[in-house]
């Protein structure tokens, strides 16, 4: 069995429903895990299921909101009561409000911050301990590049995804002496719900200045960010932890003038 395999382990993936998300499940359940959905959007939910289980795979669904704690452990009691254990925890459930500091009320910035980063910190807390005990797991967070770079359109994603690297830097060393690994990917930008939902075709999207800002010259599709996810998930990457991987097309690489 290749050492990318995912046969027979038992991956939670917050924010399932959608982009990166469900690219990850689908990419993880082609490569034989089993799955514990977990979203905000419940219809969602019961759809992504019955795809992924109409193709064989082994899933059951939870809708969660990952800024409540009662919500985070009742979806790690779901994931261990129909697997018995927990490999693998994506978390990956983010939300985007683009609103400077001078126009950004205390409310809007503690929603971000809620889902963003103590959503990562809940996630943590509910799916680590059944790693811990049995000595391992693999924990991949989805940052962006907007926890490595500063930009002047969204203060409180920006503050979130920088508080979320942090954070599994801090998890990886704590974590890291029960066998227990934590990792971040940095997508750029990607072709997902919000830019669909914002009317631009990936044509227009790769004519854009955020593509311009890469260096492949364009945007990523969802299941390119999900295909480092996976390899993080995997015991091909035994030896990584506490990494923070930008997959974004170059763009942190050459500095190129932020948005
Ligand atoms: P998306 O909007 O397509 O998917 C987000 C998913 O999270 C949705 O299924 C939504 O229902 C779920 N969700 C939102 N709030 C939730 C909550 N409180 N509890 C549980 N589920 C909740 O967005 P996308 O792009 O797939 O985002 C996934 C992650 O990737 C997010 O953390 C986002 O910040 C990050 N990211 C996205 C980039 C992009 O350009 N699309 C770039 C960099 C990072």
């Amino acid at each position: 069995m290749s050492s990318t395999s995912l046969r027979g382990k038992s991956a939670i993936i917050t924010g399932a429903t959608s982009g990166i998300g469900l690219a990850t499940a689908r990419l993880m359940a082609e490569r034989g895990a089993k799955l514990c959905l977990a979203d905000i959007n419940e219809a969602g939910l019961q759809q992504v299921a019955d795809e992924l289980k109409s193709e064989g795979a082994e899933v059951v669904h939870c809708m969660v909101d990952v800024a409540s704690e009662d919500s985070n452990q009742q979806m790690a009691d779901c994931a261990l009561e129909a697997f018995g254990q927990i490999d693998i925890a994506h978390l990956n459930a983010g939300i985007l409000v683009t609103k400077p500091i001078l126009e950004c009320d205390l409310e809007t910035w503690q929603r971000v911050i809620n889902v963003n980063l103590n959503g990562v910190f809940l996630g943590i807390r509910s799916c680590a301990p059944d790693m811990v005990k049995r000595g391992s797991g693999s924990i991949v967070v989805t940052a962006s590049v907007s926890g490595i770079l500063g930009n002047k359109s969204m203060p409180s994603y920006t503050a979130s995804k920088h508080g979320a690297v942090g954070l599994v830097k801090a998890a990886s060393a704590e974590l890291g002496e029960s066998g227990v690994r934590v990792n971040a990917v940095c997508p750029g930008a990607t072709y997902t719900q919000m830019m669909i939902n914002s009317g631009l075709s990936i044509a227009d999207v790769n004519n854009s200045e955020v593509a311009q800002m890469t260096v492949l010259g364009r945007v990523a599709e969802p299941r390119e960010i999900g295909e480092m996810v996976c390899f993080l998930a995997s015991d091909a990457a035994s030896y990584m932890t506490g990494g923070i991987y930008p997959v974004d097309g170059g763009m942190t690489a050459v500095g190129r003038k932020p948005i």
